[in-house]
């Protein structure tokens, strides 16, 4: 198995390559993530059939992808023949069996929903061949509840892109309790040759690991504005304008390295008491949802939002991702 720490190669694959129709994978449930999830296979080379279980959804997907891969094309990220030889490798299905068979990979994108999930995974585990690899895009459910019924666990596992997916290279590749090392290292090089980054989630848990590290940081700023340490606006100053850089670039362990432990440690032991370690939310948060101030979509949360300043910070966040992504600076 490739260690997690092993360099990854976050390139798309060369134009020779990306011409030439590889693996055969399905993709099911073409939805926010599903859609582009199929892009970022095809773009790699590989035939991707694609089902949802909403006709619209699944009407839409060409077009999502085309506008997609236009952006990547106006940005220099993508030839245009590459992008519409990506669009050429998709086919849409509204039958689960159709799309399926003969595939080698199977990603799963449906709604986040426990008997959803398993239903399907049930009827996958019976439709599919034994070595056929079933990888769900679950944000936190762990494989293991996916595998409890399976014939073939060892085949389950689960693959969490992050959104856009044609953006975000990182995919958490999160093992199972029965799932094979076998399984583990063909979708690790699958998703390596398409350009992503995996990383490896060798014991699952809970928000795997991206989530935790995020939702840590998350808790800690919620705390920092209950007690008036600071406002809410300042909060996110402190991260865009200070350590959140050097994220860009390292990671909490190279950070930490770069700074010595000798020096870490003194100032964890002296913070560490202090930090937040609450099991909920807690009345900030859960009075913004009693007052209906739910954040961009209602227009007012901790900040306030108009039309006009939702569209500028999500245009400026693309632009940034765009950038973040085409730079080599910034390539783990
Ligand atoms: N939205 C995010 O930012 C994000 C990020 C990472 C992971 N995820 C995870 O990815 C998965 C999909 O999320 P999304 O945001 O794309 O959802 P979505 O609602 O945009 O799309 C889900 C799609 O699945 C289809 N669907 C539902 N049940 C189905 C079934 N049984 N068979 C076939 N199609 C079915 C729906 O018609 C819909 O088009 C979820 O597990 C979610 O937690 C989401």
């Amino acid at each position: 198995m490739r260690p997690a720490s092993a360099p990854v190669d976050v390139r798309h694959e060369s134009e020779a390559s990306v011409t030439q129709d590889k693996t055969a994978i399905a993709v099911v449930g073409s939805g926010l993530m599903g859609h582009s999830i199929a892009q970022v296979l095809a773009l790699a080379g590989h035939r991707v059939a694609v089902h949802d279980a909403d006709a619209a959804a699944l009407a839409s997907v060409p077009a999502r992808v085309q506008r997609n891969l236009g952006e990547l094309v106006r940005w220099g990220m993508v030839d245009a023949a590459d992008a519409a030889a990506t669009v050429a490798r998709l086919s849409l299905s509204s039958d689960l069996p159709t799309t399926v068979t003969g595939a080698e990979f199977v990603f799963e994108a449906i709604w986040e929903n426990l008997a959803a999930k398993r239903q399907l995974f049930g009827e996958l585990d019976r439709l599919c061949l034994p070595e056929t690899i079933l990888a769900s895009n679950s944000s936190s459910l762990m494989p293991s509840l996916l595998q409890s019924d399976a014939e073939h666990p060892e085949r389950i596992l689960v693959a969490h892109f992050f959104n856009p997916p044609y953006l975000v290279p990182l995919v958490e590749v999160v093992k199972g309790a029965r799932t094979s090392d076998d399984t583990v290292n063909r979708v690790y090089e699958l998703l390596v040759r398409a350009g992503r980054t995996p990383v490896l989630v060798r014991k699952e848990v809970p928000g795997f690991l991206a989530n935790r590290m995020q939702l840590a940081l998350v808790r800690e700023a919620i705390h920092l504005v209950e007690e008036g340490v600071a406002s809410p606006e300042d909060v996110d100053l402190a991260v865009q304008a200070g350590f959140g850089r050097r994220f860009c670039v390292a990671g909490p362990m190279g950070v930490t390295e770069s700074i010595g432990w000798d020096l870490a440690v003194a100032v964890l032991n002296t913070t560490f008491p202090s930090l937040d370690n609450r099991m909920t939310a807690g009345s900030l948060a859960e009075g913004l949802i009693e007052r209906g101030e739910l954040g961009m979509k209602t227009g007012r949360g901790l900040l306030r939002w108009t039309d006009e300043s939702v569209e500028a910070w999500r245009s400026r966040m693309a632009r940034a991702l765009v950038e973040l992504e085409r730079n080599e600076a910034f390539r783990p």
